[in-house]
């Protein structure tokens, strides 16, 4: 089916056996051709308002991107779609009535919360649809993905095998009661234990990375009949009241004193660009590992320390490689367990499975969601030692949730990990990381307000300074909170008008795009930060 784009300007054009319809265009409202078809005219009409159509220059037609499955099918255009978004819906439902980009957007905008944010001024971009590294606004407009939404799509938008699969689970069994075995449950299971570090073979499946780092501090507690829990500053580990309270960053400010949470003391982070107690590495012989020991003996009653082994959002902070080894036995000696929150930085995030198998660390309890699905459904994951296992059998494990294990989540989860396999994304991560690493470096060396570069496989920060001799930044966190303008999200925007999507947090940008991602769109992505960059360079101080 051709969709021609001269039916604007002449109508006379309409052919026998075609009917018109209005289509909501990139530029406007254009005449679409469609199949002449009495029965269905009325369906058609109000479905083909929803279609969403491409210019292909190259052709001189309009390419169907997204619409009505029958309409499409019985034109025979499958063919003709996109040579990357070739995955008809089989039913269309109320769900998918047509609403304008700017209904969508305004329906959401007033009867939802937008979350860590000002409500004012949100005003959420209507998304139709994703694929790849690529996503696509309402108006057709198509953003490279170089942060992965979340950090968390790592597979790539609408990989067909896990959308299948996830239909695939919905035909099998959609739901039952978490006390019941289930063989996406087992087959999951069994998938986990060729990946997870050695050792890590009890789980339980929960629905976000929040609630499974509540399972594993509640696992913690009981296990070690403690309660406390050393956490860092520069952290995210969860919004509920127990991993808000465990959270180091502003997002738990807000929340005090309720967020505070009883059981909690924080540890400086280990940041070796700008150490929060003024060490130099390797002179320091990583003191902040030390100091936690000082922290463990003086608090005493401690249950847990939970660390992201490469923090995430609070800046891709990657320890020097003697940290974790270090850190692994001053918990062994103390009976304190290690939780790797895994949520983030797991998933071939850094070039390995999980980021501490950057060095053969093995936790007592690892946490983990988004990349386990490729955030395509909601599944979180504490996995724990047989030996916090074996003390359940004769113990009461007092923690679940009518979703744990939820099938949906399961099946999928186990398609996931085997196109990670079969695409070799964790090995193509760390292929890649020296490109970034080299383009990136040449991106300080070109611009004055980059005070750092840092990351392993395809997880970088660039942060940017004031000053670089000072590390001044060009905001705080408190900035952050108080809904200040940020110069890091200034350049995100004007990256965002060039169709790039990063993350930006407080005065770095993270670079995380999935991980089937090409060397051109790396070039693309850094290329955008590049010119977009002169904006924190006219403010750098002189
Ligand atoms: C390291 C880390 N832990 C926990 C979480 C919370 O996960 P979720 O948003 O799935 O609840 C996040 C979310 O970004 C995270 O980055």
């Amino acid at each position: 089916m051709k969709f021609r784009r001269d039916l604007r300007e002449k109508p006379e054009n309409r052919e026998a056996g075609t009917m018109f319809v209005n289509a909501n265009l990139n530029h406007g409202v254009w005449f679409v051709v469609a199949p002449y078809a009495p029965m269905h005219q009325t369906l058609i009409s109000a479905l083909a308002a929803s279609l969403i159509l491409d210019w292909d220059s190259r052709k001189e037609e309009f390419i169907l991107l997204r619409g009505f499955p029958n309409f499409t099918a019985r034109s025979g255009c499958y063919d003709r779609l996109h040579p990357f978004r070739r995955s008809p819906t089989m039913i269309e439902t109320s769900a998918h009535a047509a609403l304008t980009s700017e209904q969508i957007s305004n329906l959401t905008r007033q009867n939802n919360y937008g979350t860590w944010r000002f409500q004012k001024a949100w005003k959420p971009l209507y998304i139709a649809d994703a694929e790849g590294c690529w996503f696509i606004d309402g108006a057709g407009k198509r953003y490279l993905d170089f942060s992965s939404q979340l950090m968390c799509v790592n597979l790539g938008h609408k990989n067909p095998r896990v959308v299948e699969a996830i239909a695939e689970q919905a035909r099998e069994l959609c739901y039952v009661a978490p006390g019941y075995a289930t063989a996406s449950r087992a087959r999951l299971s069994a998938k986990l234990l060729e990946v997870l570090p050695e050792g890590l073979n009890k789980f339980f499946f929960a629905t976000s990375g929040t609630e499974a780092n509540e399972a594993a501090f509640k696992i913690a507690r009981m296990f070690t009949g403690k309660n406390k829990i050393i956490s860092r500053y520069r952290s995210y580990h969860g919004s509920t009241m127990g991993s808000i309270a465990a959270t180091g960053d502003p997002r738990r400010w807000a929340m005090e004193p309720a967020g505070k949470g009883a059981g909690v003391a924080f540890a400086p982070e280990t940041n070796c660009y700008d150490c929060p107690i003024r060490h130099t590495y390797p002179t320091c012989n990583i003191a902040c590992a030390d100091y936690i020991e000082h922290m463990i003996r003086n608090e005493s009653d401690v249950a847990a320390i939970i660390l992201e082994p490469v923090v995430g959002t609070n800046g891709v902070l990657v320890p020097p490689p003697e940290y974790f080894p270090r850190l692994r036995e001053i918990c062994d000696r103390h009976g304190v367990l290690m939780i790797a929150d895994e949520v983030m930085a797991g998933w071939g995030r850094t070039g390995k499975w999980f980021s501490v198998d950057n060095w053969n660390v093995k936790p007592d309890i690892l946490v983990t969601a988004k990349g386990i699905t490729s955030a395509y459904v909601p599944l979180g994951l504490c996995a724990t030692t047989t030996k916090i296992a074996d003390y359940f059998e004769d113990h009461y494990f007092s923690h679940g949730h009518t979703y744990e294990a939820h099938p949906l989540t399961l099946g999928p989860a186990v398609v996931t990990i085997e196109e990670m396999q079969r695409l070799k994304l964790v090995e193509r991560a760390a292929e890649l990381e020296p490109y970034v690493r080299q383009k990136l470096e040449a991106l300080k060396a070109k611009h004055v307000s980059i005070g750092d570069v840092r990351g392993l496989g395809l997880f970088f920060a660039v942060e940017i300074v004031k000053n670089r001799k000072t590390k001044q930044l060009f905001n705080t966190m408190r900035d952050k909170v108080e809904g200040k303008p940020l110069v890091v999200d200034q350049i995100a925007a004007k990256m965002m008008a060039q169709d790039v999507s990063i993350q930006a947090w407080v005065s770095h940008f993270v670079i995380a795009p999935p991980l089937i991602v090409t060397k051109e769109e790396l070039d693309l992505g850094i290329a955008a930060l590049d010119e977009h960059l002169a904006i924190a360079d006219a403010l750098v101080e002189a």
